[in-house]
């Protein structure tokens, strides 16, 4: 099965990876679309322009399935490439929300771009998901994806520890759970871990893995 990923660069390659690991034999193409990098800030009509692009790119390679590896894009643009190609499977990802609140943690930190922090469908998950006694802070992390972007692989991580340090100057409960909502946040996991020592740090990426497992597995879902 052809199965096409993008993202605004390297991000993505933390879905692809939980992908294969549960999927090793399929066919995959993965777009980096670094020169579009960052997604997280622009707007959305710019933004359906890049993702159509790239759809068409993945599409006319032969993907069956597409794969948003892509919080920002995915919330705010997934509807509108499931009406623009309906005879294209789509799955998108999204911040682990109800991951994160399926657990006793009293306090959760959401950390993604300002495009997802600020979206309705962010909004929604956590109106469905969020348990009477749990507090959800959300944390816009603007200019994060795009530092990790041109610093990865680190060999110096200082600019993205300062930049991390500033940032959580605003965190003001030690969070239990760190909900990491852009998928190049995944790459600096060990970088976040040294300032909240005691967190889980979780991703969308084996759910992800899941939904696409189920398509392969059951093709008659594909057009
Ligand atoms: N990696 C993307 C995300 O999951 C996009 C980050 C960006 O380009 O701003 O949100």
């Amino acid at each position: 099965m052809k199965i096409g990923l993008f993202d605004s660069g390297i991000g993505g390659t933390t879905i692809l990876e939980a992908i294969k690991k549960v999927l090793p034999n399929e066919e995959y193409k993965y777009l980096a679309d670094s020169q579009n990098c960052p997604y997280g800030e622009k707007p959305y009509s710019e933004l359906k322009t890049i993702v159509k692009n790239n759809v068409e790119v993945l599409k006319n390679w032969g993907a069956k399935i597409i794969v948003i590896a892509c919080n920002t894009a995915t919330v705010k643009c997934i509807a509108f490439l499931r009406q623009q190609y309906p005879e294209l499977q789509f799955v998108g990802t999204e911040p682990a929300i109800k991951l994160a609140t399926d657990t006793n943690a009293k306090n959760i930190l959401v950390m993604a771009t300002p495009n997802t922090i600020n979206s309705t469908h962010l909004q929604s998950l956590i109106k469905e998901n969020q348990k009477p006694h749990q507090a959800i802070q959300l944390l816009a992390c603007p200019g994060l994806a795009d530092l990790i972007e041109h610093n990865y692989p680190q060999n110096n991580t200082t600019p993205i520890l300062d930049y991390l340090e500033k940032l959580f100057q605003k965190v003001t409960t030690t969070p239990e759970i760190i909900v990491l909502g852009c998928t190049h946040y995944p790459l600096i996991k060990p970088e976040i871990q040294s300032f909240f020592k005691t967190a889980k740090l979780i991703d969308d990426s084996a759910n992800v893995a899941r939904q696409v497992e189920e398509l392969v597995k059951n093709p008659k879902n594909l057009l």
